[in-house]
């Protein structure tokens, strides 16, 4: 593991404890992927034959994305967290479902490592850009490392959603490291992606959250074609 040293990681150490961490697990264990998770899932799997596939997970929190396509057939995975009781979580399950020999656990800010971390067929970030003010330089990152699909969650840019964030980032500002709650607008994300030469193939929101997948430009007509999802 690296050492987070970009400006901002302690936010994240903080917010994303330990206990955050263990509930987090919990939870997955009971319940399985949230609903959004779960959407996102399988709008990937309608894209992607993941048998024998590369996962770049960022932010992937307790690793969900990964065990869950781990099971399906993934190869091998890499997952970039600036939390380390995040990481730390994800491998003890990983440890617990017998795949941890195929991930890579990278403890960071992604913008600040991507320079050191390989493209992969399927990168995700999942409830991961609402943490992060530079959502061009982290989508942007994510998304020249991807080879097949970039996909994302985050939260829906509606105005209810924006207050919800005033008020969330209210409470942060007395908070000793605030971890600032960011809505970021889906035409802006779409043209980072545009920028790299993807192209939205599949949205859908999910309650406060939407899912979001892009493929290389010239893919996205074939997929259209075939009524994989929707726009
Ligand atoms: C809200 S949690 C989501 C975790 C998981 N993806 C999920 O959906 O349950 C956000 C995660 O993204 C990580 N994160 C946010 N920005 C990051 C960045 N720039 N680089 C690496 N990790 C980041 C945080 O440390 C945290 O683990």
């Amino acid at each position: 593991m690296k050492c987070c040293t970009a400006p901002g990681c302690r936010a994240f150490e903080s917010a994303f404890d330990a206990a955050y961490a263990e509930k987090d697990l919990v939870a997955y264990r009971k319940n399985g992927p949230t609903k959004p998770t779960r959407l996102l899932l399988q709008a990937i799997q309608s894209h992607v034959d993941v048998r024998g596939a590369t996962l770049l997970d960022i932010g992937g929190g307790v690793g969900v994305i990964q065990h869950e396509l781990f099971a399906a057939g993934l190869g091998q995975a890499v997952d970039v967290d600036a939390a380390s009781a995040f990481l730390a979580a994800a491998r003890r399950e990983a440890e617990r479902r017998g795949f941890a020999d195929r991930v890579i656990y990278l403890h960071g800010d992604f913008v600040a490592l991507a320079e050191a971390v390989a493209p992969a067929d399927v990168v995700t970030l999942d409830r991961v850009i609402c943490c992060y003010a530079d959502m061009p330089g982290l989508v942007g990152a994510a998304a020249v490392r991807a080879r097949r699909v970039l996909g994302l969650v985050f939260p829906r840019d509606t105005w209810w959603m924006r207050i919800g964030a005033w008020i969330v980032n209210l409470f942060e500002r007395f908070q000793p490291d605030p971890l600032w709650f960011h809505v970021h607008a889906a035409e802006a994300v779409d043209a980072v992606a545009a920028q790299h030469s993807l192209a939205l193939s599949f949205h859908r929101n999910a309650g406060l959250w939407q899912v979001r997948l892009y493929v290389p430009d010239r893919h996205a007509d074939a997929f259209v074609q075939a009524g994989v999802e929707e726009m």
